[in-house]
């Protein structure tokens, strides 16, 4: 609105969808054509492919690498990768995206899925679940019935305002579903038992840190006294490259590194249930793939791990089932 001459966009797709992204590409390109000067900070890189000019590269607050586009496009993904930068190419991930999706139905998600075939009681399920916001014009839909099973990564994706977060804040009882039922070990639960069972990483984790220190954060509610929680808190903190804020306050943290805090309190939290919600969206590639491998070391110890995301990066490499929200089989309305 203001016409400026110099627009500066701090990640501006952290939270978009692919189909919003397109679009944001597309307005960009026309701004680009009125003669504006662009500066765009971005960790996902893809979308700029012929729209960038030159891409300039920081490291621990310096300029490392500088190129024009030609050069940078022309780069290996291994040099790419080897820069900790994400991939210039989504094709091989979109294609591993849609293979899981297409495995993905009600009925895979089911006991077969667990490995060893043990456990044949779904940790958390939904049934006939219609979730949304009360009052008039207030956003409801269906769920389609799904089973989560002990050692799961699930994927869950799906256009920006399709209920991603409305069906966690569900599943974890911060709301109450409209009608119909989640289920806890096969039996009825309780929003009050759903808040027990699940830890709930935010969207915005700015709404879930509450300490002094990082830290505190990841000792809140846990005995701090003792040797075994906190021997278990620096190994949390090592395992995520977090142990040289240790004292730092939460607030004074960058956007990925507090995501990486709370999905330390996830990870400090001993639930069975970890639900997290857009955990990589400001997280760079190296971030990303610890994020994964810790998500990978939760399943491998039994939890059942749900993960709403875009990053299809993360959802290629490290989820072992995927849903789409908006999946034509799922569309019950
Ligand atoms: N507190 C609220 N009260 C009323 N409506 C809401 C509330 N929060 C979200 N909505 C609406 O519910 C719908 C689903 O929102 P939700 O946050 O679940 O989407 P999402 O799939 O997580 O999207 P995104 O990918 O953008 O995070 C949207 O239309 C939104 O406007
Ligand atoms: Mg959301």
């Amino acid at each position: 609105m203001l016409h400026p001459k110099l627009l500066v966009l701090d990640e501006p797709t952290s939270d978009l969808d692919a189909a919003a992204i397109a679009e944001m590409r597309e307005l960009i390109t026309q701004l680009k054509a009125t003669g504006i000067t662009i500066v765009i900070a971005e960790h996902r890189l893809a979308w700029l492919n012929g729209i960038a000019d030159r891409y300039v590269i920081f490291d621990n607050g310096r300029i490392s690498h500088e190129y024009e586009a030609s050069e940078f496009l022309a780069l290996s993904p291994g040099c790419i990768a080897a820069m900790g930068l994400r991939t210039l190419d989504l094709q091989p991930y979109r294609k591993r995206i849609a293979l899981l999706e297409s495995q993905t139905n009600e009925c895979e998600l089911t006991a077969s899925d667990t490995g060893d075939g043990s456990n044949t009681t779904p940790l958390l399920s939904t049934r006939h679940l219609n979730i949304g916001y009360r009052g008039r014009d207030g956003f409801s839909r269906t769920v389609p019935d799904l089973d989560f099973y002990s050692g799961q990564i699930i994927g869950l994706m799906g256009h920006n305002g399709c209920g991603k977060t409305t069906l966690v804040r569900t599943l974890t009882g911060l709301i109450k579903p409209v009608s119909g039922k989640v289920m806890l070990n096969g039996k009825p639960a309780k929003p009050r038992d759903l808040t027990r069972a699940g830890f709930l990483v935010m969207q915005d984790v700015n709404y879930q840190l509450f300490s002094d220190s990082v830290r505190e954060e990841l000792l809140l509610g846990l005995n701090e006294t003792n040797p075994v929680v906190i021997k278990r808190c620096v190994q949390v903190l090592e395992n995520l490259d977090l142990i040289r804020f240790a004292d730092r306050h939460p607030m004074s943290l960058s956007g990925g590194q507090k995501q990486r805090v709370a999905i330390g309190s996830a990870l400090m939290c001993g639930k069975d249930l970890i639900i997290l919600d857009e955990p990589t969206s400001g997280l760079d590639r190296y971030h990303m793939e610890q994020v994964g491998d810790l998500l990978r070391q939760l399943a491998a110890q039994g939890k059942t791990v749900l993960v709403v995301t875009h990053d299809e990066e993360l959802a290629a490499g490290w989820c072992t089932a995927i849903i789409n929200l908006e999946h034509p089989y799922l569309k019950t309305e």
